[in-house]
């Protein structure tokens, strides 16, 4: 498949209705996890179409081009209203969290499990342990807040146990930029990859921001407040990966063939039927885009889309499934790591006044404070163990009590892992 081989229609046809806008959200009790995630992934993917197209608004002082740049924009907001209203009014802020956190595991090892630039995926592999752990944390507040459990809503698709300790992930915001890869030399899957990430962890970071202070329970915004932090580090560490050398327009071209490839993969591996449709639908909308997109760098810079984006066929389509052994592989190998300016290293290979520990020491203070492990600790005094869903013992053994949350590993020094 080649978008820019379709026949795009014009843009002012497929502009919507309220009525299409207004479709049928998904029923919370039987959608499949992965159509929950999808409508996330897609929710993020405008959202980014869409502050993409303010700032680069903001940063142009040519009138007919800000006008072209209106119409797109106004077009990506239509695509996240119909996008938004899948989603149910029932489900709830945590409900809908614990899809995000999935979401971010499954769509992070697929890309990494794709990724063939080595830094880009130990990028990938790094904060993918992250979320991991997120994912745990949160469904140990649903358990203890609402005696639900997250296993249903993630299918058993996706393992609920610790992952790299959210206590140990708040480091210096100096170690969380990364060396950006060049659109030029990378290859098609990497450049998507790190477009697609970024999206999806931007979103994550802004629905934390938005939500933490409508959740009910006082500890659980305190948690979603220490989480949203990690999502800051993860949306620096990934928008730094992105080429950081491209034109307004090149990013706009890029941008657009990103969700043409984004919706024809979610049409591809969709299980519900009408949903499917949706896809599709907003597929055929970001063709139109891409080529009007294309258009513009034509007519602004005197450049053809295939300057920018020399073969438009696309990789195979994106596929959000389970991946547990991939998972239990990276835990195993690289739960001690942590990140140090461009690098990743062992914690226990930092020197001893890396900005890592004086940013804990500062931030974690005593660590009966820090949530993501105050809310183990509740539920462990309430039901005598912890809340999980695991296929088998977790790969690390420090990992595996139940009784007790581990607060050293990844974080304190000489902790063995
Ligand atoms: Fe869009
Ligand atoms: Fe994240
Ligand atoms: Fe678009």
């Amino acid at each position: 498949m080649n978008p820019f081989e379709l026949k795009p229609k014009p843009l002012e046809e497929i502009i919507m209705n309220w009525k299409q806008l207004s479709p049928k959200p998904y029923d919370k009790h039987d959608v499949d996890p992965y159509t929950r995630c999808r409508v996330i992934l897609m929710n993020g993917t405008e959202f980014e179409a869409v502050w993409y197209g303010h700032q680069f608004s903001r940063h142009t002082g040519d009138n007919e081009l800000r006008r072209q740049v209106a119409l797109l924009r106004r077009l990506e907001q239509q695509q996240q209203k119909l996008i938004g209203a899948l989603k149910p009014a029932d489900e709830t802020i945590l409900e809908h969290t614990i899809g995000y956190e999935q979401l971010a595991v499954d769509l992070t090892a697929g890309l990494a499990q794709r990724e063939d630039n080595p830094y880009v995926k130990q990028a990938l592999d790094f904060a993918l342990l992250e979320d991991f752990d997120h994912l745990y944390r949160y469904a140990d507040l649903m358990e203890f807040d609402d005696g639900q459990h997250a296993e249903e809503l993630v299918g058993r698709y996706t393992e609920i146990m610790p992952g790299r300790p959210t206590i140990a992930h708040h480091r210096h915001p100096f170690d969380s930029v990364k060396f950006h890869i060049q659109n030029r030399t990378a290859s098609p899957m990497t450049r998507l990859c790190t477009g697609i990430i970024t999206a999806a962890e931007q979103q994550t970071m802004n629905y934390y921001m938005n939500v933490a202070a409508f959740y009910p329970t006082a500890w659980g915004q305190k948690l979603y407040r220490e989480i949203g932090m990690v999502e800051e580090q993860h949306v620096t560490q990934y928008g730094s990966l992105m080429d950081t050398e491209q034109t307004w327009l090149e990013g706009c071209l890029n941008h657009q063939y990103t969700e043409c490839y984004l919706y024809w993969s979610a049409m591809e591996t969709e299980t519900d039927p009408r949903i499917k449709n949706v896809w599709l639908m907003l597929f055929e909308q970001e063709v139109s885009h891409l080529h009007a997109a294309a258009n513009l760098l034509e007519t602004y810079e005197g450049r053809e889309a295939a300057q920018v984006i020399p073969d438009g066929t696309f990789p195979d389509p994106l596929l959000l499934t389970g991946n547990i052994d991939y998972v239990r592989g990276v835990l195993g190998g690289t739960v001690c790591n942590t990140a140090l300016r461009e690098d990743w290293t062992n914690v226990n290979d930092l020197a001893r006044g890396a900005d890592f520990f004086t940013y804990q020491g500062i931030v974690n203070g005593d660590v009966r404070d820090v949530e993501s492990h105050a809310i183990i600790e509740r539920v462990i005094g309430r039901d005598g163990e912890d809340y999980r869903f695991e296929v088998a013992p977790n790969p690390v053994s420090a990992l595996r009590d139940r009784k007790r949350d581990d607060t050293s590993l990844g974080r304190v020094q000489g902790t063995p892992c």
